[in-house]
């Protein structure tokens, strides 16, 4: 019997949320065959955790917001890092594309002339997402399974991609194995689109669940991909806290975007203790009426608790430091406070926010229309990944293509809230487009067989050892490593020895063990995750050393200001010709006059 099973389509696409799926839509009706890979079972994805709506300028709500607005406020939001083109490419095509998934039957909370609704989110100047109560991803994945399972897509669940295979020049497949019969699979490709998600869980207090093991950026890197940003990572100010085994539990933004306040333990809106100065105007605030202006703006109003995320994450951080916390290591996060403004303000939370309701019911026990939530930081997101073009979303390998999370380039040195779902269809779309079209004008190539053989006993080596270490052990303390030396607030001297730690945990790795056999052992998945987990850390740490300054989701206490200098590169991480991880600054190209001039325009 053969020691694997070989498939072959023209595209294939590893991952099943938004990306992956709208990616695997387009491919399909560039008239390819097309692979949908999902580690997990299709549907389950984070995408489902972006919760509070999708941002794009329909100008449903407030008729001055248009594309360049959106721009501007994604450039400002990135700290000015990111590729200029990307944040273009998606202000300009986001409203296309939300209005396409409303064709394909998303359901949207409605205006009361009956338009899509849109709500106020963090860093946004005008109200912008576009939401389906707080199960906006959600609806998303619902739409596009629905609709992409009429495209003649071929679904393959359960399955984990190992390795892409090259041929030297240009992708020409990929190595996997069946998680549920634990069968080795060999899938031939013109092109490949990685649409794998996120890094989360490699901290130990992440909103991500178990599949968001840094894959796609591994994969990328170990095929010679460049990846970029990776010292961005993005703690969401508010995920649970209590109990501790649903701790990281994202509390959707959302909450604040319906009118939800930040308080201390002294009940404290602390929030007004720290407005940056490009929102400051002492003449408009007003802590009374709870709004901030921006950049002094009197009819773009927000309460300061909408700041960007990062942001609000250090502010939050300050006021527990500072012994201003809650008792479970929070601080209070309060929707039933607008009782005092609104009649039926019980129904209105529970229309609004039946998500957050029911999880805070179910799990902690509380009432949110009666009593403030215990809320923290938790790792939710990660801006840094692998560097794409931005027409085209292919890597600087060959027929390599990357889209959402895993891809590097529209967010810069911090996402906006609602950016991620809007970047899933736009740059889904276009990553699906292009591997096509590159499929449809090359032909398959050849796969080394030393690379199988090689594939094969890599997967197979942790089943060698007797009385090796136990895979989740290595898991969790590089989840307690990252998560204190790598995390909110930074030093070079912690994360110098996160990185001496994450190499004795490689050497751990190296001697893990797995009992029992191939099939559904989770213990033996869990050993293959260890080489992503630790290579992202890796790189999030050197990236993070590298850039001596604090710059969006980036603090640090040891150089805290912006610095000049640092604005005008992005850093690079690679694999070196002997399989080191090597740094490097890779310079902004200009931005053309327009969009430079749109940015000053916008103040
Ligand atoms: O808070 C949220 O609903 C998350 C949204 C996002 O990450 O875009």
């Amino acid at each position: 019997m053969a020691d694997h099973l070989t498939y072959e389509h023209d595209v294939i696409v590893i991952g099943a949320g938004g990306a992956g799926l709208r990616a695997a839509i387009e491919a399909s009706a560039g008239g390819v065959s097309v692979g949908l890979i999902c580690k997990s079972l299709l549907g389950k994805a984070h995408t489902v955790m972006a919760e509070g709506g999708m941002a794009a300028s329909l100008a449903n709500v407030d008729d001055r917001d248009n594309w360049k607005v959106h721009f501007s406020d994604t450039m400002r939001g990135g700290q000015y890092l990111n590729n200029w083109r990307m944040a273009e490419l998606h202000a300009k095509e986001a409203p296309e594309r939300v209005r396409e998934l409303e064709a394909w039957g998303a359901v949207f909370d409605r205006t009361k002339d009956g338009k899509i609704l849109q709500r106020n989110f963090g860093g946004h100047k005008y109200p912008r997402l576009a939401h389906v109560g707080d199960r906006t991803g959600l609806e998303m994945i619902r739409t596009l399974q629905d609709h992409g399972i009429h495209q003649g897509i071929e679904v393959y669940m359960e399955c984990t991609v190992t390795r892409i295979l090259t041929d030297g020049e240009r992708v020409v497949g990929v190595f996997a194995y069946d998680r549920e019969r634990g069968r080795f699979r060999i899938y031939k490709a013109k092109a490949v689109v990685l649409a794998t998600g996120g890094i989360g869980r490699a901290f130990r207090i992440s909103s991500n669940s178990w599949e968001y093991t840094g894959d796609g950026h591994a994969l990328a890197y170990d095929a010679g991909a460049e990846l970029i940003d990776m010292e961005f990572v993005q703690f969401h100010p508010t995920g649970m806290v209590y109990p501790p085994s649903v701790r990281g539990i994202l509390v959707t933004e959302g909450v604040r975007g319906e009118g939800g306040i930040l308080k201390n333990s002294d009940g404290k809106r602390f929030m007004f203790e720290d407005i940056p100065d490009l929102y400051k105007d002492q003449t408009a605030d007003n802590p009374e009426e709870g709004w901030i202006y921006t950049q002094g703006d009197k009819n773009a109003r927000r309460p300061p608790e909408l700041l960007t995320r990062d942001h609000v994450a250090r502010c939050i951080v300050k006021q527990i430091k500072a012994g201003k916390g809650s008792p479970n290591g929070g601080v209070y996060l309060d929707i039933a406070w607008i009782k005092e403004k609104l009649p039926n303000a019980a129904e209105h939370i529970k229309k609004k926010l039946p998500s957050m309701y029911h999880q805070f019911k179910q799990l902690a026990d509380i009432d949110i229309t009666e009593v403030p939530m215990e809320v923290g930081p938790t790792t939710h997101y990660m801006m840094g990944g692998i560097k794409v073009d931005a027409e085209s979303q292919m890597s600087n390998v060959t027929g390599l293509y990357a889209a959402g999370e895993c891809a590097a380039g529209l967010h810069g040195a911090n996402r906006l809230g609602g950016n991620s779902l809007s970047d899933l269809l736009v740059f889904g779309k276009r990553a699906g487009e292009y591997a096509a079209k590159f499929a449809n004008e090359n032909k398959y190539g050849e796969i080394n067989e030393d690379d199988l053989k090689s594939a094969r006993e890599d997967s197979l080596r942790p089943f060698e050892k007797d009385g090796g270490e136990n895979p989740y052990a290595i898991q969790y303390d590089l989840q307690d490593l990252m998560q204190d030396n790598v995390g909110i607030v930074r030093t070079e001297e912690e994360m110098l020895s996160a990185l001496n730690g994450i190499e004795e945990l490689k050497k751990r790795a190296r001697g893990v063990s797995v009992t029992g056999n191939v099939e559904f052992n989770p213990g033996w998945h869990t050993a293959l995750d260890l080489h992503n987990l630790l290579t992202v850390s890796e790189g999030i740490a050197r990236a993070a050393v590298e850039r001596k300054e604090s710059r969006g989701a980036q603090f640090r206490e040891d150089y805290p200001n912006k610095e000049k200098e640092y604005s005008t590169f992005n850093i690079s991480v690679r694999k070196s010709a002997d399989g080191d991880m090597e740094i490097s600054r890779l310079p902004i190209p200009e931005m053309p006059d327009e969009l430079t001039r749109i940015i000053k325009e916008m103040g």
